[in-house]
């Protein structure tokens, strides 16, 4: 869709439907929200046991590092994208008549999650306190809130996991769990203190007449009869 658009923009390709073209950009959000948000938690899950009984430390704080920019920063834009587009007649009515194919993404992407754990409890491996029943649990665990979000929880039959199976991951999801002697090991709590508040007139309203940019507002007038 992206490439189509830019033909059509440059002059060589037809005319692309906005609607659908808003409806593609639209699911690529949640399958950017849904991917970073559970992806490779049940592999972090299983490399914070082996971490939290002391072994591989420099290698935990390396995949800490990770595991919190894909939990608070990539899961979180594509959030609160598609919280901004929900704001508006047109977003409302994307996720409306892309359900279906939410959903779909949404069991495809936890099934694969959950496919992890007998390749990993696999061929004679095996992990203290790991089960194949547990991984799925957790699995199931950190996906529920996702599956709030995009309104879609009753719909994807799964029972509420209310007790977190893996309980030391919630440690290691704290941006500031750890601290850390910085001439001993890389300090990984660059998350702490990197924003400020600078906007001294309140908050922004991107979304106010004459405001923000023109190449954001040009493309949304396609729009105006979509929502
Ligand atoms: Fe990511």
């Amino acid at each position: 869709m992206g490439a189509r658009l830019t033909l059509e923009r440059a002059g060589v390709g037809p005319e692309v439907d906005k609607c659908e073209a808003y409806k593609a950009a639209y699911m690529l959000c949640v399958a950017f929200y849904l991917f970073e948000r559970i992806q490779f938690m049940s592999s972090f899950a299983a490399t914070f046991a082996v971490v939290d009984k002391g072994w591989f430390q420099s290698i935990g704080t390396a995949v800490q590092k990770i595991m919190q920019d894909e939990y608070y920063i990539h899961a979180e834009f594509g959030l609160q994208m598609l919280k901004h587009e929900n704001l508006h007649g047109w977003g409302k009515k994307a996720a409306q008549e892309l359900r279906p194919y939410i959903i779909q993404v949404y069991k495809e992407v936890l099934a694969s999650e959950k496919s992890f754990a007998p390749f990993l409890l696999g061929e004679g491996r095996s992990l203290p306190g790991f089960n194949i029943g547990s991984m799925h649990t957790y699995a199931d665990y950190v996906s529920q809130v996702p599956a709030q979000e995009l309104g879609i929880l009753d719909s994807v039959d799964q029972t509420w996991v209310s007790r977190n199976p893996f309980p030391f991951m919630e440690e290691w999801l704290k941006v500031d769990g750890f601290q850390r002697a910085r001439q001993e090991m890389d300090d990984n709590a660059y998350l702490i203190g990197i924003m400020r508040d600078d906007t001294i007139d309140g908050p922004m309203d991107l979304d106010a007449e004459g405001q923000g940019p023109a190449w954001l507002y040009e493309p949304m007038k396609h729009f105006q009869n979509y929502a």
